[in-house]
């Protein structure tokens, strides 16, 4: 019987410490420190906004009294009893008694905590391990992603399914930023825009994900007896290609969304009808 490679017990790889000499982190002579500086800083200044906006609880929903119907993407779907009427989805969950943001980002954030991009950003920018190509780790063992908590990271491909619903919602939530509500009709404003902006985004996000490439045509020995998934192949490759850049500006995208809403409805300014 031949061995395959789930037969295989994974093996600690011991890193050999320092390179180009016991004082020496690495001999590059680039500046490699500026991307894993880069991802620190970006990291940090979003995911402490969006920290922030979780537990604000408030300010999330721009309503009929405001003429307009929008949600932050941060807590869509809103399905506990606090959540305001308009916002409110088809359930509630009644026993929830913290901000409603913790459910409708659990999918979410467990997507993007998974990604592969992501996990490459932050394994590189936080754990130092390693921070970039020829530059040593920053830890003398490496165990990759065989132990807890780390082997949770293979939760990613369901995650994936997941968020595509979590998609569909907040795709309903920007077709739904087109009613006026208080006899305005229907119309476009920059809420409206922003909203479809962040929908378009997360698909994008979500249709340039490896595990998506790989649904669409891993295990495929031949693409000519497959032409469907051969096509969804070759229209989720060129996306895939782009996964990091689309990971950074739907982060962005979607703190900016939240940010809009919130001050909107608190009333910094009017969300402008563009017609
Ligand atoms: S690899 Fe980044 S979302 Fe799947």
């Amino acid at each position: 019987m031949s061995t395959t490679l789930e037969d295989l017990k994974p093996v600690p790889v011991e890193l050999g410490g320092v390179r180009g000499g016991p004082d020496v982190r690495t001999l590059r002579r680039d500046r490699w420190w500026r991307n894993p500086t880069a991802t620190v800083v970006f990291l940090t200044v979003v995911v402490v906004y969006l920290t922030w906006a979780t537990f604000q609880n408030a300010n999330y929903y721009v309503g009929q009294g405001m003429h307009r119907d929008l949600i932050s993407p941060l807590y869509s779907p809103c399905v506990v009893g606090s959540c305001v009427s308009g916002a409110r989805s088809l359930f509630d969950l009644g026993w929830w008694q913290i901000t409603p943001a913790l459910i409708a980002l659990a999918i979410p954030g467990g997507f993007r905590l998974t990604c592969y991009y992501y996990r490459k950003a932050y394994y590189r920018g936080f754990w130092q391990s390693p921070p970039a190509c020829g530059v040593s780790d920053g830890h003398t063992r490496y165990t990759g992603e065989t132990r807890f908590p780390l082997v949770l990271q293979n939760l990613h491909r369901y995650f994936f399914v997941l968020a595509l619903i979590q998609n569909v919602i907040l795709t309903i939530d920007a077709v739904v930023a087109f009613r006026l509500p208080g006899g305005g009709g229907y119309g476009l404003t920059i809420g409206t825009l922003v909203l479809v902006v962040n929908a378009v985004f997360l698909w994008l996000y979500s249709l340039s994900c490896h595990a998506c490439r790989h649904l669409s045509g891993g295990h495929v020995n031949r693409f000519s007896k497959h032409p469907v998934r051969y096509r969804l192949w070759k229209f989720v490759t060129p996306l895939n290609a782009r996964h990091m850049q689309i990971a950074w500006a739907s982060l962005a995208v979607v703190a900016l969304a939240d940010l809009y809403v919130r001050l909107v409805a608190s009333g910094a300014f009017h969300d402008p009808k563009i017609f």
